[in-house]
């Protein structure tokens, strides 16, 4: 029996279906946008690693702090047999959990990167040989369904923040379908990085040595390889700035000429305005209230809220009720 098997919730051609549909729509509005998820590929998948070392980028090793002090309250609270981890990444966060879980028998990272799922069950695995890996690419935004073998109380981790990707609608759609997903007693794990100050904010999302500059660019590059495009991505700028309203970091690429950049893949030309500024990403960030407000909504029942010493990130607990 092999402990570890990786599958796909889509067929393989939906991932590239679904970047051609972005990319049609995204550039074809006013403002142009794109979605965060295709910043992903190995190299983005890499950068990202490089952001979460970076002083500026707080959020990795808030979170961090917390898992480790709460691992065992954590465990406690859910007892679960099976982990499903959404957006598992390099798996990195999920080490401190494995260690609380005693009961533990089943892991389901998911996500959109292959490679970095590979790579990460595959290590996961050497050090906790005798969990079940069963690695799902998939998109958790769009439906996810759970393999057979899963085993209750399941706990569902959605760490790093990343729920913050997510508008406010889409966010209540998906943390629905996160309800609905659990049984009663199965628990949701949920990483949000919390309102601060706004420099602090704005240098984690631009900083010093322009590694989240190249992560934004990435997706240019992605866009280039899969779709035939002509973007050069020493034509943007990397922008990043608070909006104070609805409390998110903005990520944008501002044309710095104008620009007419083809995309046979799509049959379609692209014009850009010196100055145009094409929205790549939002990352909400969270106070107490609102995780309350929005998880309850959801049908989810909070039961704990963790911050790291500083108050800058937290870790909450929600159980289907
Ligand atoms: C992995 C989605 C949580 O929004 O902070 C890091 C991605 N973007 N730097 C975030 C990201 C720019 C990150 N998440």
């Amino acid at each position: 029996m092999s402990p570890f098997t990786l599958s796909r919730t889509l067929p393989a051609d939906a991932t590239a279906a679904a970047l051609r549909a972005d990319v049609a729509d995204g550039l074809t509005r006013t403002p142009k946008q794109l979605p965060p998820k295709w910043f992903y590929d190995a190299r983005g998948s890499e950068l990202f690693e490089r952001i979460t070392r970076l002083p500026e980028y707080y959020p990795t090793r808030a979170e961090r702090e917390i898992l480790v002090d709460r691992a065992t309250e954590i465990a406690a609270a859910t007892g679960a047999r099976t982990l499903v981890e959404l957006g598992s990444g390099s798996s990195e966060k999920t080490r401190h959990l494995l260690r609380a879980l005693p009961e533990l028998r089943t892991y389901v990272p998911v996500d959109v990167s292959e490679s970095a799922l590979s790579l990460a069950g595959r290590a996961l695995l050497a050090a906790h040989p005798e969990l079940v890996v069963h690695a799902l690419v998939a998109d958790f935004l769009t439906g996810l369904t759970l393999p057979a073998d899963t085993p209750g109380p399941r706990l569902v981790a959605f760490l790093g923040g990343t729920i913050g990707n997510l508008p406010p609608a889409e966010r209540a759609g998906f943390l629905a379908s996160v309800g609905a997903l659990l049984a009663p007693g199965d628990a949701l794990l949920l990483g949000t990085d919390l309102v601060k100050d706004e420099a602090t904010l704005v240098a984690a999302y631009d900083d010093a040595q322009g590694v989240t500059a190249d992560f934004n660019k990435n997706v240019l590059a992605v866009i280039d390889r899969e779709l035939g495009a002509d973007f050069d991505p020493a034509d943007f700028d990397h922008v990043a700035l608070w909006d104070a309203e609805r409390e998110w970091i903005e990520m944008r690429l501002r044309a710095r000429g104008d620009l007419a950049v083809k995309i046979p893949a799509l049959d379609l030309a692209v014009p850009f305005a010196a100055g145009e500024e094409m929205r790549t990403e939002i990352s909400a960030k969270f106070r107490r209230e609102g995780v309350r407000a929005e998880l309850t909504a959801a049908g989810l029942e909070p039961r704990r809220w963790w911050t790291d010493r500083e108050g800058r990130f937290a870790l909450s607990l929600a159980v289907r009720a």
